[in-house]
């Protein structure tokens, strides 16, 4: 940790592409200034997620003009961070120092993988009180894509048969909390063998292994689903469907979900069945949930707190799907704790 009133802080920099450990570097760098619009914001916890793993290996590599060609576009990487403005740019109304906040930075640059970082105060959103960094910078991604996958595209409803695949990940622990804060009737949560445990112990009704069950031929029918590993044709997903049963994907194989695109368009104008991507909008109302998590509170699956300088390894750890929750980093003491 560099001391307040240095010029410079502590970095993973990322200068060209393979594997993370090899690629990452823990360094001193120039400390940066908020521009107009931008706040800095000391970091206090942030959290490894997908863009890292494609990032720092330039991997898929029709993901390039993205990730940058021959080198990377992004030399900090860390998509979602929690801390303190530190510092104040023109025209950042709203938010004061000291203010505790998170979000998802990776579409205004990225940067939680250091000390501080220069983000525009839009992409920013308070920290509920009583939570911790750690817990803040677990949400935005994974919070976002359920809310939006459920709510915004799968216009999830009270007494509804819901069913979440790969429901122990990031995405299906605030998915369950979602779907039980709607008053679903009931939920069915897919994930491996050694994840049944924890499904059940997060509220899922049913916990099913996707390595034994192909939940898409056990005939059994539900009004929304929710997946997060989509690797099956579409006719299989619709199968699984009520007659008014929408089928909501986040992720999974790029070739799986542009058929899964395409049916949707078919079906929408055939039937009742919809069948859609979800495309996040980054950040977009986190305050539900704040609202959440005041009005129920929520659980937290974390894996950590792991520090800053093992970044490299835990981003081959995350890679390697060896994390049993959401990837945290403790950046500066007492991120566990506000
Ligand atoms: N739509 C967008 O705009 C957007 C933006 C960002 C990210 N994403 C995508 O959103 C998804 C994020 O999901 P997440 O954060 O929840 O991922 P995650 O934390 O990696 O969790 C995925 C879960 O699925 C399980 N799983 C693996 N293979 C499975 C299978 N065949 N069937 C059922 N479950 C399986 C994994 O378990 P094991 O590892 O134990 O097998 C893991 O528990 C990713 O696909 C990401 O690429 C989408």
């Amino acid at each position: 940790m560099n001391p307040p009133g240095s010029s410079t802080m502590k970095a993973v920099v990322l200068e060209r592409f393979g594997p993370p450990r090899q690629v990452l570097q823990l360094e001193d760098v120039p400390l940066p200034e908020p521009a107009p619009g931008q706040v800095r914001v000391r970091v206090r916890a942030t959290a490894i997620n997908d863009w890292d793993w494609t990032f720092a290996r330039g991997r898929p590599m029709a993901y390039r003009p993205f990730l940058g060609w021959s080198r990377p576009r992004v030399s900090i990487l860390g998509a979602e961070l929690a801390g303190d403005v530190d510092a104040l740019g023109d025209g950042t109304g709203g938010l004061a120092l000291g203010d505790a906040v998170y979000g998802d930075v990776s579409e205004c640059g990225f940067g939680g993988f250091a000390e501080y970082a220069c983000v525009p105060a839009a992409a920013l959103t308070p920290i509920p009180s009583g939570m911790s960094y750690l817990e803040a910078a677990s949400i935005p991604h994974a919070a976002t894509l359920a809310m939006q996958g459920l709510l915004d595209e799968g216009g999830m409803q009270a007494g509804e048969r819901v069913l979440i695949n790969g429901a122990g990940g990031g995405v299906g622990v605030f998915a369950i909390q979602l779907a039980r804060d709607c008053g679903v009737a009931e939920v069915t949560g897919v994930d491996s063998r050694r994840k049944l445990g924890q499904l059940r112990e997060l509220g899922y009704d049913h916990a099913v292994a996707y390595e034994t069950t192909d939940f898409t031929r056990t005939g059994e029918r539900y009004d929304l689903i929710l997946d997060t590993k989509t690797n099956r044709p579409p006719r299989a997903y619709r199968r699984a469907l009520t007659p008014a049963g929408r089928y909501v994907t986040v992720g999974g194989s790029t070739a799986r979900l542009l058929q899964v695109a395409a049916a949707g368009r078919w079906l929408a104008r055939f039937g009742r069945r919809r069948m859609s991507v979800v495309a996040l909008r980054t950040n977009h109302e986190l305050g539900r949930i704040d609202a959440l998590y005041q009005r129920r509170g929520l659980t937290f699956r974390l894996d950590g707190p792991h520090a800053l300088e093992s970044v490299p390894e835990r981003v081959e750890y995350f890679g390697g799907a060896l994390h049993g929750g959401k990837v945290v980093i403790d950046v500066a003491a007492g991120a566990a704790r506000r």
